[in-house]
């Protein structure tokens, strides 16, 4: 199927389910989608007011809305063939557990609500691919597909691009209680095709990378461990926590400091006697991954692969070794692929424990690069990795029905 012919055979999934519950849909019914993305640089920094350097990917999630005369929001999700409904100012979630995904439609909602947008009620029907837990951002493509859909139908004016990623932020951390940074509601929103995002998250404002690789062309391979993360769970919580320890030790000797971002490594071997190791080393590490972005970035830009893989190497070995947020699989599936011909770099990428790791490969070495990783990884761990090629596509907007 070309894909043209599965877009059709989606909106037909989507309209078919809505019509069976509801009979006949109105000219006001329409589709939205939002990306999912892969982070090629900068974890765990953007929480820190630091620096990443996201695409958005072409697995995404699409939501069919039309609005109701009433205040409920009730919504269907085709990938867990089940039925949510909320009713508009409500608590959000009650008898859900903290990552169910209705918290995530409810939580945008709500999270409109807040910042001032009267959203209404309507009908959702959700359909997704991104991989679910695999550091892939299922959860912002979930968020922000449902937020564009709920703001096409604002009578005011809409939020802006930068509000839409901050207000999917707020979902995921007031409703649903992962405390994540904004780096891939960002990017499901920013994404643009054959382009990087490099994202100055204290600024907010970014800067577009391109990524035609002219010089030295590569693709960008995404391998999933099949080890599911979840960053509901206490590990991502206790890292944020963590770096507000590091930040108030060094904000004591430099009163300037409010976050790591302000940080050097200097300034932090000066506290080093004062502050617990471990507290030390989560620090370490997002000083020199602030750093690693800005050199990837200027060596993306003047075509030096070799350099931005030396880069997400040294990332992946600080994810593992000062932040802690690796796992065997990924440190495996990280050394299979490096042992593989035309590998530039591999790396851990998203939240972690678990998900998927980050590779850039030259475009001749591509095959042979997924079947080796395949059948190693099989071979050590016992489980058939996934693995996907992926472009740069457009952040989330309307899907026009032909
Ligand atoms: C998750 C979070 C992001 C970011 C990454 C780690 O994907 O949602 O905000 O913190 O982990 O870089």
């Amino acid at each position: 199927m070309n894909d043209d012919s599965k877009a059709a055979a989606r909106i037909e999934q989507l309209r078919t389910r809505l019509k069976s519950r509801r009979g006949p849909l109105s000219s006001s019914a329409r589709i939205f989608r939002a990306p999912g993305r892969v982070n090629l640089i900068g974890e765990h920094t953007d929480y820190n007011d630091g620096f990443v350097m996201p695409l958005a990917i072409g697995f995404d999630t699409w939501v069919l809305a039309e609005p109701r005369e009433d205040d409920l929001v009730v919504a269907e999700s085709l990938d867990f063939d089940a039925i949510s409904i909320h009713r508009l100012g409500a608590d959000v979630g009650d008898g859900t557990s903290s990552g169910h995904w209705s918290r995530y439609v409810a939580g945008v909602a709500e999270s409109l609500r807040i910042a001032g947008h009267a959203v209404r009620g309507m009908d959702l029907v959700i359909h997704g691919n991104v991989p679910i837990g695999s550091g892939l951002s299922s959860s912002a493509a979930l968020e922000v597909a449902v937020a564009t859909a709920m703001i096409a139908y604002l009578d005011s004016s809409p939020p802006t691009d930068l509000d839409v990623a901050r207000i999917c932020q707020s979902a995921e951390n007031d409703f649903v209680g992962a405390r994540c940074g904004i780096m891939d509601q960002y990017a499901a929103v920013h994404g643009a095709a054959g382009h990087a995002i490099r994202l100055d998250c204290r600024s907010l404002q970014h800067e577009l990378v391109p990524l035609e690789f002219t010089q030295t062309p590569a693709r960008i391979v995404v391998c999933n461990t099949m080890v599911r993360h979840k960053l509901a769970g206490g590990e991502y919580n206790r890292r944020r926590d963590e770096c507000g320890v590091a930040v108030g030790v060094l904000a004591s000797r430099y009163p300037a400091v409010t976050a790591l971002r302000d940080v050097t490594s200097e300034m932090l071997g000066s506290v080093a006697e004062a502050m617990d190791p471990v507290i030390y080393k989560r620090a370490r590490h997002v000083i020199a991954e602030n750093a690693r972005v800005e050199l990837a970035s200027s060596a993306l830009r003047r075509g030096d692969l070799v350099t931005v893989g030396q880069l997400m190497r040294a990332s992946h070995d600080s994810l593992t070794q000062d932040y802690a947020v690796s796992c065997l699989e990924l440190d495996t599936m990280v050394d299979i692929a490096t042992r593989q011909k035309g590998v530039y770099g591999s790396r851990m990428t998203g939240g972690g424990f678990g998900g998927c790791t980050v590779n850039l490969v030259a475009p001749e070495c591509v095959d042979a690069f997924r079947q080796g990783v395949s059948v190693d990884y099989e071979r050590m761990t016992g489980v058939r990795p996934e693995i996907y090629v992926c472009d740069a596509v457009d952040g989330a907007g309307e899907v026009r029905e032909h």
